[in-house]
C-alpha cells in the first residue's frame, strides 16, 4: 500500500485537533505536532488546533479535520458528534465506533458476543464485589478504569488485600472500574489502516506491564516487528484485530492490543482493547508498523488524512 499522489489542495484547510482534556493530553500534543509537521512536508494547508473546552468552535473554520486528539472527549465520539453536527470530514472512527471502543467493559461484552477471546472480567462497582471478583476472575487481576487509556489508573493486584487500593486508584479516573483476569506471557498489538492488517509488534518491557512508563519513555519498551512468533498464533493475531475493528464499527485506524501466554497454544492468546485513536508520536506503534510495509511517516499521515476527503 503506497500513498496515492493527490494534489494537496484538494484536502483545502486542514485542522489537526490535538491537545484536548483528557489525561491524554500530552500524548496527543506530541502526536499532533509530528503529523502536523507531515502534513505540511506534503503541502497541505494544515493548521495545529490545541484543543480545550472552550474553542471547539474554532474547527468551525476549517474544511476537514485530522483528530490527533486520545482519551476522553478527542477519542470517545463527543468530538466526532460535533464534527458530524457541522458536517466537518474528519478522520478515524465516528461516533459509534469511537463510544463503544472507548469503554473497556462494553467492549468486552460486545467480543464475548462475538466468540473472540478476552480475559474473564467482573465489574467493580464497591467493596461489595471484591470477593466474588477474586473468586471469579483469581488472582493475579488488574484493575482498570472501563475509559481511559494510556494505562492510567490500572494497578496488577496479586493479593486479595490489595484491591481496595487497586479499586480507589482506578475510581478516581472513572465511575466504572471492572477487574480482569491477569494473563501471563508476552504481548502483541496489531493494526488496521485502510482496511489492511499491519505487521505484528511485540512489545518486551523490563517494567510490571506495560504501563505509562513503558509507552512513553525512548528505549524502555523493546518493540519487536514482525514479531517472532508461530504463524498460526500471528495469523490469529491479525484475524481477531479485524474482527475486532469490525465489531466495534470502527473506521480508518485501529489498533488492537493482546496478550499470549505461550504455554497455552492458541487457547492462550486473549484480546485486549482496541484504540481508535492510536498513538502517532515518532515512537509509537503504528508508524513502525508501517515503515514495515514501506510506507514513511508522511506517507501513513496522507494515507489518514484521505479519509476525511
Ligand atoms: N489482562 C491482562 N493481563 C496482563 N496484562 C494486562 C492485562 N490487561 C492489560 N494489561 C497490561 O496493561 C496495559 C494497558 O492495558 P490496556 O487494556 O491495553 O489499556 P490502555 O492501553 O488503554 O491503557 C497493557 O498494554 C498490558 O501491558
Ligand atoms: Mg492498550
Amino acid at each position: 500500500m503506497t500513498a496515492r499522489i493527490v494534489d494537496p489542495a484538494v484536502f483545502g484547510r486542514v485542522a489537526v485537533a490535538m491537545g484536548g482534556w483528557s489525561a491524554e493530553r500530552e500524548i496527543s500534543l506530541r502526536g499532533g505536532t509530528a503529523v502536523l509537521a507531515a502534513l505540511r512536508r506534503r503541502g497541505v494547508d494544515a493548521h495545529g488546533v490545541d484543543l480545550e473546552r472552550g474553542n471547539v468552535a474554532m474547527l468551525a473554520q476549517f474544511d476537514r479535520v485530522f483528530v490527533a486528539l486520545h482519551g476522553r472527549g478527542g477519542e470517545d465520539g463527543v468530538i466526532q458528534g460535533w464534527l458530524e453536527a457541522q458536517h466537518i470530514p474528519y478522520t478515524g472512527s465516528g461516533v459509534l465506533g469511537s463510544a463503544v471502543a472507548m469503554d473497556k467493559l462494553r467492549t468486552k461484552r460486545l467480543w464475548v458476543g462475538d466468540g473472540l477471546p478476552t480475559p474473564v472480567f467482573v465489574p467493580l462497582r464497591g467493596e461489595a464485589d471484591f470477593a466474588g471478583a477474586v473468586k471469579e476472575v483469581g488472582l493475579p487481576m488488574i484493575v482498570k478504569p472501563v475509559g481511559e487509556g494510556s494505562s492510567i489508573g490500572m494497578s496488577k493486584v496479586a493479593r486479595a488485600e490489595d484491591l481496595p487500593a487497586a479499586w480507589s486508584e482506578a475510581a478516581r479516573y472513572d465511575r466504572e472500574v471492572f477487574a480482569e483476569r491477569w494473563i501471563a506471557g508476552a504481548e502483541y498489538t496489531a493494526s488496521i489502516l485502510d482496511g489492511v492488517v499491519l505487521p505484528l509488534i511485540r512489545l518486551e518491557t523490563p517494567r510490571v506491564f506495560y504501563d505509562y512508563e513503558a509507552k512513553y519513555t525512548e528505549g524502555l519498551t523493546e518493540h519487536v516487528c514482525p514479531a517472532d512468533i508461530p504463524d498460526e498464533i500471528k495469523e490469529l493475531c491479525l484475524d481477531y484485530a479485524l474482527r475486532a475493528h469490525r465489531i466495534l464499527g470502527c473506521k480508518g485506524t485501529s489498533r488492537t492490543d493482546f496478550r499470549w501466554d505461550d504455554e497455552q497454544g492458541a487457547d492462550g492468546l486473549y484480546v485486549l482493547e482496541t484504540n481508535t485513536q492510536p498513538g502517532m508520536t515518532p515512537l509509537s506503534l503504528v508508524p513502525e508498523q508501517a515503515r514495515q510495509l514501506g510506507i514513511s511517516y508522511e506517507e501513513l499521515v496522507e494515507i489518514i488524512v484521505r479519509e476525511a476527503l
